[in-house]
């Protein structure tokens, strides 16, 4: 980032999610260019962590806690973020889980809820709630959520995860055109893979190490010429393009899908 670039100074950001991940990454992002940030996690010890972090660097953050597969506690976090920080300018849809078996084969209809239940209607409800608190307040904000690119190309595994983040990217087209008329833009970013606690899941799974599940597909995506810049996504990478999505130089960007992955063209 160049330095001194303070574009989100007075502006009030809800992250969801930001305990861990791309949302930690994130939520630092929009404190460090002086936003008053909402560190939101359904992980009490991750989010307080990180609020804990920014203020360490002299930024202003708070955690709340929330869970996003409740319409009630979305609301419940929008209505005291905004009693803390005043009506919300920046919404940041980012929590999101995935299923416990990745094998479409062995998803059980149990598994198929939870991962919906958090994507889709989660990420839903929190985007609304947002977006009544703007209207509200007549305010002409941002919300962006984040997909994947899962959810642009068909696996055999994840079939739960893939068509939610399918689903992220067409609700938030839907919403784009719901909202155009109040001045509120919505966009997704669709990143590519890190080294997260997504994957611990899938590690357990596969009998892997921690961290050892994203360097092993990245190493076959770069071998086969599927990965054009041939690392993995980093939390700042995403936090980039989700900062760029919320600043003035995106005013004439809505309804878009922007993918931060490395130009990966997946097909396996
Ligand atoms: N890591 C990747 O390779 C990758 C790739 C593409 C998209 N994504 C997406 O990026 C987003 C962030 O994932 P990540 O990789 O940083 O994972 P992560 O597991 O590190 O972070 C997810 C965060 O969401 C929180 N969370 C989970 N359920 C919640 C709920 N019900 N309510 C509130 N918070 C909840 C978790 O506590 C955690 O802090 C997710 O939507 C994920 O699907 C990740």
């Amino acid at each position: 980032m160049a330095e001194n670039m303070k574009r989100f100074v007075g502006e009030h950001v809800i992250v969801t999610g930001g305990g861990s991940g791309f949302g930690q990454g994130i939520a630092h992002r929009f404190a460090s260019e002086g936003a008053k940030v909402v560190v939101a996690d359904v992980n009490k010890e991750w989010g307080e962590k990180v609020a804990a972090e920014i203020k360490g660097k002299g930024g202003t953050a708070l955690f709340l806690s929330v869970d996003v597969s409740s319409e009630d506690s979305c609301i419940e976090l929008v209505k005291k973020a905004a009693a803390a920080f005043g009506p919300v300018t920046i919404a940041v849809s980012n929590a999101g889980i995935s299923e416990t078996k990745s094998s479409a084969l062995e998803i059980t209809p149990d598994d198929w809820d939870r991962v919906y239940g958090v994507n889709v209607r989660g990420s839903f409800m929190f985007c609304r709630a947002c977006a009544n608190n703007m209207m509200e307040n007549e305010v002409k904000g941002s919300i962006t959520t984040i997909s994947s690119i899962m959810g642009r190309s068909a696996k055999s595994m994840t079939g739960a995860y893939a068509s939610s983040k399918a689903a992220v990217i067409m609700f938030t087209k839907c919403l784009a055109k719901c909202f155009a008329p109040m001045g509120i833009r919505v966009n997704s970013i669709a990143p590519g893979m890190a080294a997260t606690n997504l994957y611990r899941q899938v590690e357990q799974e596969m009998m892997m190490e921690k961290d050892s599940f994203v360097p092993w597909i990245i190493e076959q995506c770069v071998n086969t010429g599927q990965l054009l810049i041939p690392r993995q996504a980093e939390p700042e990478d995403i936090a980039a393009a989700v900062a760029f999505l919320a600043s003035k130089d995106a005013s004439y960007i809505t309804a878009q899908v922007l993918c931060v992955d490395g130009g990966m063209d997946w097909c396996w």
